[in-house]
């Protein structure tokens, strides 16, 4: 059996110049099949409101979810690294919030928590690292602020760069174990693969980086309209329409169940029955 992949394996993978690669999962069989696949790292990310329950973002997104679909993706036990992320509010008002919360995550299994934001949320990050929960960070497109600053490419101008740059640096100090950089161009995205000594996940931000994250559904092919940077690997919907009207059909003409889905009484059984039924209708 292959070790379990732990934080201290994602650091090692950068020092040994090995790509990561991590995947969201949300439930028990696609943690499996990640897992077979063999990924590094699995995400119960809070996208799960998108392509779980249908939200129109991640703002909706509560601990109980976040906690339910954790267990769900252990039940698979995987050899994956499992990083729950943290959803919008459960670590943004105090650090108390924030251990209270990762913690939570932590005592249910996640081997680390995912948080969005820089310099901004700094005192959050070093209240979980200090006492021993592996956090993972998440820069550029936060998507969980974007009310404010949308859905856009972040690092296109001189400054905003600078600010990615500084949020990097200030996560690194602060104790996270990975970054994610997300809808980043892929000079800055560069750039900080760099410069730290913690592995970049990136997702939208270029190839020079120390790993990849898709959504998994947007990989296999689930999602109407996908981000720009996703490439879908399959045509999951179309596979999956095909069969479920394929299963309508055949229902409507009497082709399904078969006689081999079907199961019979044994004969002797049966006489039995319908001697016992007549008595009945005699009574
Ligand atoms: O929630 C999520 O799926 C994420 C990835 C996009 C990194 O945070």
């Amino acid at each position: 059996m292959r070790e379990k992949i732990t934080p201290r394996y994602f650091i090692k993978a950068k020092k040994e110049g090995k790509k990561l690669v991590m995947i969201t999962a949300y439930e028990y069989m696609h943690a499996q099949l990640a897992d077979e696949a063999g990924v590094d790292g699995l995400l119960i990310g809070d996208s799960l409101g998108m392509v779980i329950f249908g939200y129109r973002s991640t703002l909706p997104v509560t601990m109980n979810m976040i906690e339910h679909h954790l267990r769900a993706v252990l039940n698979a036990s995987p050899r994956s690294l499992v990083v729950a992320d943290m959803p919008f509010l459960s670590y943004e008002i105090s650090r108390e919030d924030a251990v209270r919360n990762a913690g939570k995550l932590i005592k249910i299994g996640a081997d680390a928590v995912k948080v969005e934001g820089g310099i901004e949320i700094i005192d959050k990050i070093e209240a979980m690292t200090k006492i021993g929960i592996p956090v993972m960070g998440h820069i550029g497109l936060n998507p969980q602020r974007y009310l404010i600053y949308g859905l856009r490419l972040r690092g296109s101008t001189a400054e905003d760069a600078e600010k990615i740059i500084e949020d990097a640096k200030a996560l690194q100090e602060a104790g996270v174990f990975s970054i994610v950089i997300e809808f980043t161009t892929s000079e800055i995205a560069s750039e900080i693969t760099k410069m730290l000594k913690i592995p970049t996940i990136c997702i939208g931000s270029g190839v020079e980086c120390d790993g990849q994250i898709l959504v998994f559904h947007d990989l296999v092919g689930l999602t109407p309209s996908p981000p720009p940077f996703v490439r879908k690997y399959a045509n999951a919907k179309e596979i999956f329409l095909e069969a479920l009207k394929h299963y309508v059909n055949d229902v409507r003409q009497g082709l399904f169940p078969s006689e081999k889905e079907s199961f019979r009484m044994d004969p002797s059984e049966y006489k039995r029955f319908l001697e016992k039924s007549k008595r009945y209708q005699t009574l």
